[in-house]
């Protein structure tokens, strides 16, 4: 047993009498994690093969960089309990999207479209949901292409479908969004001169990302 993951249990149940109970779907969690990480290498793999096709075809790369993660049990716990769910293995499969994430960080804004174009229209991928934040920015700045994909996996016995959340976006969002972020942790902005500061530098980023493009473009012709 991955002790890691039983500590998690334990912070997840706290001093719940529940606890005993919840330790006979210990097998049954790990084996759900197990699959989203699969989903996440399926879809790592989709997007190399599109990023080595670009190499091959116009010799760029559009994707600089992967990430990606599980949700971690304690935070899967906290997320239910939120949406007033009990804590159990269908409800995390049908109440949550993000149990399985990737980010992936592209070089060029046009690069974002593609991928997400390419990767939505392969016929194994269903898409749930797009959130664009790059056409409609967040009030506080952040730019990003959301989307909800549900992929299967492929089993000894069976195949399964499981939602996994991918982020596209660029170097200069992801550099902003990661700031942003650990500034976050110090200081609620919301409505300061602080918040409209970030907010100001997220579109000059954006302003010198389109020069960044238009400067391709023009190399390119
Ligand atoms: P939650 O997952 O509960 O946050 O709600 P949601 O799924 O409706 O949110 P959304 O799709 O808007 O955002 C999900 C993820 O995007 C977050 O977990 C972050 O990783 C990222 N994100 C969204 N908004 C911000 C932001 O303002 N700043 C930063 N740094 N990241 C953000
Ligand atoms: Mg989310």
């Amino acid at each position: 047993m991955n002790s890691a993951l039983l500590e998690d249990f334990k912070v997840w149940m706290g001093n719940d009498p529940k606890l005993n109970e919840g330790m006979q779907h210990l097998d049954e969690f790990r084996s759900l994690m197990t699959c989203y990480q699969s989903v996440i290498r399926e879809v790592r793999t989709k997007l190399d093969i599109l990023n080595d096709e670009m190499a091959l075809k116009e010799d760029r790369n559009p994707i600089q960089f992967i990430t990606s993660r599980t949700k971690k049990p304690a935070s899967i716990g906290a997320k239910l309990l939120k949406k007033e769910k009990e804590i159990t293995v269908d409800n995390i499969r049908d109440t949550l999207n993000d149990v399985a994430g990737i980010r992936v960080i592209c070089s060029y804004t046009d690069d974002i479209y593609w991928l997400a174009e390419m990767l939505t229209k392969q016929d194994d991928v269903y898409l749930i949901e797009t959130k664009d934040y790059i056409k409609t920015p967040k009030g506080n700045g952040y730019r990003s292409l959301h989307l909800i994909l549900e992929v299967p996996i492929f089993l000894s016995d069976r195949k399964e479908a499981y939602r996994i959340e991918v982020q596209i976006r660029t170097i200069a969002m992801d550099y902003w969004a990661s700031l942003e972020h650990s500034l976050r942790y110090k200081k609620e902005f919301g409505d300061t001169e602080l918040g409209s500061e970030l907010e100001n530098c997220a579109h000059e980023l954006a302003t010198l990302e389109d020069r960044m493009l238009a400067i391709r473009e023009k190399i390119n012709q």
